[in-house]
C-alpha cells in the first residue's frame, strides 16, 4: 500500500475523466519522488493519510474532485522549515509542475492558491482564503495533525527540534500570533494548547467536525493520562 496505490483507488468513485485521472497519477508519482527521504511528519504517507481523509469528506461536499484530489496530493510539496522560511517555494514548486500539465489555467490558480493558505500559521495570521475544496482539504490535513497520529507527529518534531516533552513552569503560549507562533520553541505538550486543541473548532466542513471530535477527545485522554504518570500515580 504506497502512495502508488492511491491513484487506482480514483477509479473505484471519484469521477474524473481520463486526462484528469492520468494527471493525478502523474502527479502521485512527482509527489512520491519528491518527498522521498522527508521527514516523518511531512513524509508521502502523511499524503496519503491527507488524500484519503479528503476523500471521504469530499463525498459530502459539492466540490470539484480533480481540485480536491490534486491540491491534497501537493499541498506539502516543498516545507518551508527546510527552505529558510520561505512559505513561497511549496505553492511555486506546484505551479511548475501543474502548468506543465496541459490543465485549464483557473485549475492551477485554484489549487495554488489552497496549498498557499492552507497552513495553521495562515489562518492565525488573517488569511481569509476560502472555497469549498480548500475546506475539505485543509480539514483534512488537520485530521490529521490531532488524534493518535497527530500526538506521534508532534513528538516526532519535537524530538527533531530538540524541544522538552514537558515543563511544568513553561506555560502555553495563549493564542499565538502567525509570526509569533513560527518562533515557539517550547515544550512539546504545550503544542497541543497553542495549536492541536484549537483544531476542533476550526474544522470548516461538516464531516470534518465530525471527526475531530473522536481524535481531539483522544488527546484530551492521553494528556490526562500524561499528567497522571508525570506525578508518579498509577
Ligand atoms: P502543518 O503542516 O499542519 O501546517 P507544520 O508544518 O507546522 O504544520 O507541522 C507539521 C507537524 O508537526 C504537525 O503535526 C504539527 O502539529 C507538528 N508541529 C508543528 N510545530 C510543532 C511544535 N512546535 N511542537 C510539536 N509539534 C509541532
Ligand atoms: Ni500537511
Amino acid at each position: 500500500m504506497g502512495l502508488g496505490t492511491i491513484g487506482k483507488e480514483v477509479l473505484k468513485w471519484v469521477v474524473l475523466n481520463d486526462q484528469q485521472r492520468e494527471v493525478v497519477v502523474r502527479t502521485e508519482t512527482f509527489v512520491k519522488d519528491r518527498l522521498h527521504g522527508a521527514d516523518s511528519g511531512h513524509d508521502c504517507w502523511h499524503i496519503y493519510r491527507v488524500v484519503k481523509l479528503a476523500r471521504t469528506i469530499a463525498k459530502e461536499e459539492k466540490v470539484n474532485q480533480f481540485v480536491v484530489e490534486l491540491s491534497a496530493l501537493l499541498h506539502d510539496i516543498a516545507d518551508a522549515k527546510f527552505h529558510n522560511g520561505d512559505e513561497s517555494i511549496g505553492p511555486e514548486t506546484a505551479r511548475f509542475f501543474l502548468e506543465q500539465q496541459g490543465l485549464d489555467h483557473e485549475i492551477v490558480e485554484h489549487v495554488v492558491s489552497i496549498i498557499t493558505h492552507m497552513s495553521f500559521r495562515k489562518e492565525i495570521s488573517g488569511s481569509t482564503f476560502r472555497s469549498p475544496e480548500f475546506d475539505v482539504v485543509q480539514d483534512a490535513d488537520r485530521l490529521d495533525a490531532i488524534g493518535a497520529i497527530g500526538i506521534a507527529r508532534a513528538f516526532s518534531y519535537g524530538g527533531y527540534k530538540r524541544h522538552m516533552l514537558y515543563d511544568p513552569h513553561i506555560k502555553p503560549v495563549k493564542n499565538p500570533t502567525g509570526n509569533h507562533y513560527k518562533k515557539i520553541n517550547g515544550p512539546t505538550i504545550n503544542h497541543f494548547y497553542e495549536k492541536l486543541l484549537t483544531l476542533k473548532d476550526r474544522m470548516k466542513t461538516a464531516t470534518g467536525r465530525a471527526l475531530a471530535e473522536r481524535r481531539h477527545d483522544y488527546m484530551i485522554g492521553f494528556l490526562n493520562e500524561f499528567y497522571r504518570e508525570w506525578e508518579g500515580e498509577f
